[in-house]
């Protein structure tokens, strides 16, 4: 059986940087909540006219991973697209990819798992490698959130969290037994899907229904969180399948040199940092700049931490994540 090894990786993110000030502007918030709460100090939200979209950034992203991987467009034989924040209802971001990076007619598989979205992805992408039946593989998580918050301070507490932006990995064929994709863990809890969930439109809420219903009172349009029972969850969720990915290894924590969680809220990762004894050097965290970019989040990070050097040839690295559905996820990589 083959391995899979990441051979490029890139991010995209929009130049509009929102500060937390900036926010305090239009709804009643502040800084220091902000900061205390979630560690954001910035997002980046895309500018109406700046050309920019959930697959648009995807492909910005996409373009840098494939250069880096060292290979041509035409090498990449699947795109798996992660997003909760498609262009269209549909079709999905894959397609939209193919089309505007002139790829061939491969196939282009979308990945609705919100904030794991991008491990699933890969997760996937590493089956499809190992089996042998494809060797190149696109994986992007991308999001458009700004455009649809709720940005009154009726909004404050789920729309101060999160930002937009790309991340891409390329996922290569590889014989070396011992490296690259060891493991990939995914789990998902449906009973908790409305604790964090955008409820319309859909089927369940068609559009005139929602109109004919009142907006001050029913909002399915904008995402709604409960908070704190999200952040119990979450903690628990990113300590279990951390976990589960290190004993299928024989590993322990400290053999983490690198773990990259979800950017989901600063507190959650230092959470987990502590219960995992890592030192600040053992985990990155870049939601300070970007915000929650969900299904970006992880490749976005990766991608910083591998361009500032933090991740060398031989370590161990552990990606993680938390997000709506429930849906949790880890991948183990040896890099
Ligand atoms: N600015 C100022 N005040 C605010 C804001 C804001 N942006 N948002 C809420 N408040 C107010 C509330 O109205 C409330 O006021 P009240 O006491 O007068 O009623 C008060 O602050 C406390 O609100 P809580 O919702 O109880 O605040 P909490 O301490 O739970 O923090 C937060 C909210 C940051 C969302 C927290 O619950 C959390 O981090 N949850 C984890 C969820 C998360 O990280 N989600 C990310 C997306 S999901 C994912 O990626 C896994």
């Amino acid at each position: 059986m083959y391995t899979s090894k990441i051979s490029g990786l890139g991010y995209y993110v929009p130049e509009n940087v929102v500060t937390n000030d900036d926010l305090s502007k239009i709804m009643d918030t502040n800084d220091a909540w902000i900061q205390e709460r979630t560690g954001i100090k910035e997002r980046r939200h895309i500018k109406k006219g700046d050309g920019n979209s959930t697959s648009i950034m995807g492909v910005k992203a996409a373009k840098i991973a494939i250069e880096r991987a060292n290979i041509s467009k035409d090498d990449i034989e699947l795109i798996i697209f992660a997003t909760l924040s498609p262009d269209m209802y549909f079709p999905g971001g894959g397609v939209r990819v193919q089309e505007m990076m002139d790829m061939k007619t491969i196939p282009a598989l979308d990945v609705r798992n919100q904030c794991s979205g991008f491990v699933y992805a890969i997760s996937v992408a590493d089956q499809f490698i190992k089996t042998g039946m494809y060797k190149n593989i696109l994986v992007i998580g991308s999001e458009n959130h700004s455009g649809g918050l709720d940005m009154s301070t009726r909004g404050r507490g789920v729309s101060v969290i999160f930002g937009d932006g790309a991340g891409a990995a390329v996922l290569t064929r590889s014989d070396k037994e011992g490296k690259g994709i060891l493991s990939t863990h995914l789990h998902s809890e449906g009973a908790h899907a409305k604790e964090l969930s955008l409820e319309g439109p859909s089927t369940e809420h068609w559009v005139p229904e929602i109109i004919a219903e009142n907006p001050q009172e029913n909002i399915p349009y904008y995402p709604y969180m409960n908070g704190q029972f999200v952040f119990k969850n979450a903690v628990v969720r990113f300590s279990e399948v951390i976990n589960e990915g290190l004993q299928a290894n024989n590993l322990s924590a400290s053999d983490i040199n690198m773990l990259i969680p979800h950017q989901a809220n600063l507190r959650i990762s230092q959470f987990v940092q502590k219960q995992f004894k890592l030192s600040n050097d053992q985990v990155y965290n870049n939601i300070q700049k970007y915000g929650n970019t969900t299904a970006a989040s992880i490749p976005i990070a990766l991608t910083e931490a591998w361009e500032k050097g933090k991740i060398k040839e031989g370590d161990l690295i552990v990606l993680a994540a938390f997000g709506s559905g429930f849906t949790w996820g880890s991948a183990i990589i040896r890099w």
